[in-house]
This record gives structure tokens, sequence and C-alpha cells, in this order.
């Protein structure tokens, strides 16, 4: 619509005049968001854009190399890929509360990016995805912090950075619509929502790298069932949870004594309110199925039926 293509355009004029002939660094967290302020920034100010993509150990399956083939193949983006797993899981080792682990990822990420960016040298401005529903949910603009989304809250006083938000007054639905303007192809600005904060919020409680690998490759064999059934666009975010709970189950002649992993599905247009998605059950038996199958020690599968409110959409 003319009103998006009149923000491109603004904020194209308002990047080139903020950010004269000096240098910028992006993080690209492989969500939406971060990836269409990459292709706007490099729109706007071309090669005095530098991207880094922050592998962070809590990526899920394939997404580091889907994230790299399409900005840096497609798009042209110049983007440093820092190995950083073992950095973030050292740090996060034994750490169970949510907004603990937030906050450590956060900071880390923020290391991460100085580091990179004092081996730039002359960086002077850092760009983030940071969305409307992130101000508002991390308590900038209310008095109630839900949860603090890690992008938002600005940077340590020692770091002599700026910041570039573009997209700090759109709803997703608007950042998407502003991806598919700038010829973003469909598979990349559809994607789902991601945190930043990636599986780490996906494990409940202290996260280990087995614990990890359940959450990552559940929610693989969701994604996939629901490719194959073709409800990609149907449904606005979906991914597995594991709640750390073991229960007794039946395996052949023997009793077992595993995981229980979530499946959480939700229809929503902003993420301030959502609604669970009503997967048809033969999907929804499909998915079971294999997770119990292809995934070591897990023994159930349990579908979340709330709707936020009451509940939020990730469970951490
Ligand atoms: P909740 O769980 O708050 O999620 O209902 C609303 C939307 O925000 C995403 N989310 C986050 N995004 N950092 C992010 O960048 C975070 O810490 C974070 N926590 C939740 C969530 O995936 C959903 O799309």
């Amino acid at each position: 619509n003319w009103s998006m293509n009149d923000f491109i355009d603004l904020q194209i004029q308002k990047i080139r005049e903020q950010v004269g002939d000096r240098k910028v660094l992006l993080g690209l967290s492989g969500g939406v968001d971060s990836s269409v302020v990459g292709v706007l920034l490099h729109k706007a100010i071309g090669t005095q854009l530098t991207s880094i993509f922050v592998d962070h150990g809590l990526l899920r399956k394939g997404e580091a190399d889907q994230v790299m083939a399409s900005l840096e193949g497609k798009f042209g983006l110049n983007i440093i890929k820092v190995d950083a797993q073992k950095r973030f899981l050292d740090k996060l080792t034994g750490v169970s509360d949510p907004e603990k682990k937030r906050k450590i990822i956060g900071n880390e990420f923020i290391q991460v990016f100085n580091d990179e960016a004092i081996k730039l040298k002359g960086i002077d401005f850092l760009a983030q995805g940071t969305l409307y529903t992130d101000v508002i949910e991390s308590g900038t603009d209310t008095a109630q912090t839900i949860k603090s989304h890690h992008n938002v809250g600005g940077l340590p006083k020692d770091m002599h950075f700026q910041l570039i938000e573009p997209l700090r007054t759109l709803f997703k639905d608007e950042a998407r619509d502003l991806g598919e303007k700038l010829g973003m192809p469909e598979e990349l600005v559809w994607r789902q929502p991601f945190p930043g904060p990636g599986l780490g919020i996906r494990v409940i409680g202290a996260i280990t790298e087995d614990k990890l690998n359940i959450v990552r490759d559940s929610d693989f064999i969701l994604r996939d069932e629901i490719q194959k059934a073709g409800m990609m666009r149907d449904i606005w975010q979906y991914f597995t949870v594991l709640p750390g709970i073991r229960s007794v189950g039946v395996m052949g002649d023997g009793r077992t004594y595993d995981y229980t992993v979530g499946i959480r599905a939700v229809n929503s247009i902003d993420g301030m309110t959502a609604d669970f998605a009503r997967i048809p059950w033969d999907i929804l038996q499909k998915i079971s199925v294999r997770i119990v199958n292809e995934v070591d020690h897990v023994n159930r599968v349990v579908y979340d039926i709330t709707s936020k409110p009451p509940a939020t959409i990730e469970w951490e």
C-alpha cells in the first residue's frame, strides 16, 4: 500500500541522514525482523552495512545455513558468522530463571557484537530489529514488565554505538509487509517469528546440550509436518518446548521414564494476543508418533490449548 512505500522512502532518507558516510553493524538473529532491517539498511547504505550472525547454539535445525544462503547469497549482504555456541552455553550453565537466561543471552549478544565491532574498527552504529511489540512488552512504555525481550533496553554505557531501530514503530504484520515491499522472498518474509533467545527459552529451566537437542529435533519434525500439510501460512507461530518433566510410558515390553514434549501453535496478528491453533487431529497424531519414535528420551507429547492471555506464547 501507499503508506508502506512512503515509510520505506522516509526510513531510507532518515537512515542516510543519520549515518552519513559512517558504518553500521547489524545483528542478524535469523528471524524476520532483523532480516528485514538488513535488507532495508542494505538498500539505504549498501556496503556501509556489515552484519553479524551469531550462532549462539540456540538456533533451530538448519537455521544458520538458511539465513546465510538467503541474505548473503541472494541479497548480497556482507555477513560475518560467529560461532559462539560454547560462549553462550558456558554462561547459561545451571541458570534456570527465564529472565536471567534472557539477560545472559542478551548481554552475551552485545559482547559478541562489541568484540566483532572492535575487530572491524570504525563502527558508529548498531542496528536492531526491535518491533513496537518488543518495546511495549519490555515495559519501556508501560509500568509492567511481562518479559524483557532482550533486544530492547539499549547498550551498556561504556559502548559508544548509536542505535538504529527502523522497525520500532511497527507491528509484526507491518514488518512483513515492509519485507514484501522490499522484494524479499516469501519464505523469508513469512518465516514464523523466532525469539532472540531462541531455543534457550524453549528448554524450560536449566539448559543442557541434550535438552537442546530434544527441542531442536522435535521442533524440526513439527515444522516438517506442518510444511507437508501445507499449513505454514495458516499458523502464525509453532514450535516445541521441553518442560523438563518426565513421566512413565511403555515401549515394547518395557517401562520407560522419559521426557514430555509440548507443542505450541498459535494464531495472532501481532503477538500481543493469540489463540491456540486448531491443528487437525490426524496431523497432530503424525507429529506425535514421529517425535516419540525419532527423538530419543521422549515418550509423551502434549498440545498446549491455552490462548494469550492468560498464557503467553512462549512458555518462559
Ligand atoms: P510471548 O511469549 O511474550 O511472546 O507471548 C510474544 C512474541 O514475542 C516472542 N518473544 C521474544 N522475542 N526476545 C524476542 O526477540 C524475547 O525474549 C522474546 N520472548 C518472546 C515470542 O516468540 C512471540 O512471537
